[in-house]
């Protein structure tokens, strides 16, 4: 077999194992909203913004209903405050699995159960059940021949991972071994995702200033913003990705591999009664716009570049009856009477159009006083890693002018900021750019600059 076949085959292979169908984005559901709709309005609503996943944080079963015969996938969840009869007696999961997963299916397409949910850093002393309950509810779904239909895994935080950053040496806390041990390996063995609940918002406020916004919200632009993994040289321009890689090697670290992620929860909040600064609609949408289109993307991580990281949005409703460490915030992106907080969509914006109709007659142009090395800099930042279309400069094209660092820089600014301002792209390079009312393509300047490949 030529090599090419070679790697196409094991291509091939490995989209069988993740999932070929592509990662998608979904959403949580949780229940503790003082004014929570009815399942068959939430049904619609989810009909309405063309939403194909869910996740529920337990098995309601007006809810179930309500999602058979709809094409939605749904993941239900087994509540922390069961965990413990489930891990302990194995008629008792039996049971569950029969009256809150069989008996909705097919009609229902349920296709994943999250057993508890970040059940070792909120639970600590239900960790010895855990696995054991993993294992009962798996017997039984072995039983009710739903086993290939059906996968289970459970849902970890962030906080499992003593030190995140930089990726490539984090590794879970050692508190949980001989758990986490087991944990993967019932994965493994039953070939399900590791899920974590990957929030960037709390990373970004738990950093105090380490980390900025930009990075945070996928709006690493600038090439002395990005963040590197000394041990790799691999760069991070979101934090999203930092945690996805951290938890890939905490999991190598144990010795297992090709147990895909899952990111089960990951949002940013609109409103924050502690007055965080940071929760406000315009970084929620920014965010969750970001999010999306990253996920859509299929491009994986820097250091698993062909693991597609489906991920579920949190959330639908904000939970204003929610206790713990979320009491104050407001996640939804939906107002309980079925209004949008802010506007978001799940098509998948990647491809939508990139010119926004609210910078016609707005152009960003490199600044001309800025040193010329200063512009070349940007200028390869732009065509490089900013994802420029830089076609129409490049030599033998209309507007190649090899002689012209300024004009050249001002197209491939132009073209970036376009494509990417209604994702928070920003008109800034460096200090080398600037917005102005005036076409950059009317002007034209002759200098001898030559222009670098990408
Ligand atoms: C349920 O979802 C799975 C995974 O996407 C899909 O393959 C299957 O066809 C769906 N089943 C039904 C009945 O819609
Ligand atoms: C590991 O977890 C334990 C128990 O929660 C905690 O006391 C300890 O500080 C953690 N260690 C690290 C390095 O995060
Ligand atoms: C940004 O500008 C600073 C100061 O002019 C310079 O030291 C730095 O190398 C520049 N970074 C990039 C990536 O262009
Ligand atoms: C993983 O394997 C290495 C090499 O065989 C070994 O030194 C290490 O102790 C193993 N780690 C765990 C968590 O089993
Ligand atoms: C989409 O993925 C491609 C590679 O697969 C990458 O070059 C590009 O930068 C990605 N775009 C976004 C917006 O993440
Ligand atoms: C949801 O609200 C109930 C009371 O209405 C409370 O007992 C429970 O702890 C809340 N759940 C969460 C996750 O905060
Ligand atoms: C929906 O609720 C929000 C928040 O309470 C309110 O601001 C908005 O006006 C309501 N929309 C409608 C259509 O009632
Ligand atoms: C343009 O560049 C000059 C020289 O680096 C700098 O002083 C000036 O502030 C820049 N203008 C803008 C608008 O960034
Ligand atoms: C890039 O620009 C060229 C020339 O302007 C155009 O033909 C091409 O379709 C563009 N490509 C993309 C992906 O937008």
């Amino acid at each position: 077999m030529s090599p090419d076949r070679l790697e196409a085959v094991l291509m091939l292979l490995m989209l069988m194992v993740y999932n070929a169908s592509g990662a998608f984005v979904g959403i949580n559901i949780g229940t503790n909203v003082s004014d929570l709709p009815s399942a068959s309005d939430i049904v619609s609503i989810l009909k309405a913004k063309k939403i194909q996943h869910v996740r529920l944080v337990d098995s309601d079963h007006e809810m179930l209903v309500a999602l058979a015969n709809t094409g939605i996938e749904v993941m239900v969840g087994v509540p922390n405050n069961q965990l413990l009869r489930m891990g302990q007696s194995r008629p008792t999961a039996a049971d569950w699995i029969n009256k809150n997963v069989a008996a909705y299916i097919p009609a229902t397409n349920i296709t994943y159960i999250a057993v508890g949910d970040e059940i070792l850093t909120t639970v600590p002393n239900a960790a010895l059940v855990l696995v054991p309950a993993l294992q009962f509810l798996q017997s039984a779904l072995l039983a009710a021949n739903l086993n290939t239909q059906v996968k289970l895994s459970s849902p970890h935080s962030m906080d499992m991972i003593s030190k995140a950053f930089p990726p490539s040496t984090a590794t879970f806390n050692s508190t949980w071994s001989s758990v986490m041990l087991q944990y993967l390996g019932f994965l493994k063995k039953t070939g399900s995702s590791f899920m974590l609940n990957a929030q960037p918002y709390y990373g970004y406020v738990k950093g105090q200033g380490v980390f900025p916004l930009e990075y945070a919200l996928f709006r690493s632009l600038n090439p002395n913003s990005q963040i590197a993994d000394p041990n790799t040289n691999l760069f991070y321009t979101n934090m999203f990705d930092a945690m996805v890689d951290a938890t890939y090697n905490s999991i190598k670290a144990m010795n297992f591999t090709d147990i895909p992620v899952m990111v089960t929860a990951s949002g940013w909040p609109w409103h924050s009664a502690r007055k965080e600064p940071a929760a406000d609609v315009d970084n929620a949408l920014a965010y969750n716009t970001n999010l999306i289109r990253h996920v859509l993307n299929n491009s994986g991580t820097p250091s698993q570049p062909n693991n597609q990281v489906s991920t579920y949005l949190f959330e639908l409703f904000s939970e204003d009856l929610r206790s713990g460490s979320v009491s104050g915030e407001s996640w939804g992106i939906m107002f309980s009477n079925a209004s949008a907080v802010y506007s978001l969509t799940f098509e998948d914006v990647a491809t939508a159009s990139t010119d926004s109709p609210a910078l016609h007659g707005m152009f960003c142009v490199a600044n001309s006083s800025a040193p010329h090395s200063a512009l070349k800099q940007s200028l390869d930042w732009a065509c490089g890693p900013g994802s420029a279309n830089c076609s129409a400069i490049q030599p033998g094209q209309p507007c190649y002018k090899p002689d012209d660092i300024v004009a050249v820089a001002s197209y491939a600014f132009n073209d970036y900021y376009h494509r990417t301002q209604a994702s928070g792209g920003t008109c800034n390079f460096n200090s080398t750019a600037t917005i102005s009312s005036t076409d950059p393509s009317l002007s034209i300047h002759v200098s001898l600059v030559s222009l670098s490949q990408h």
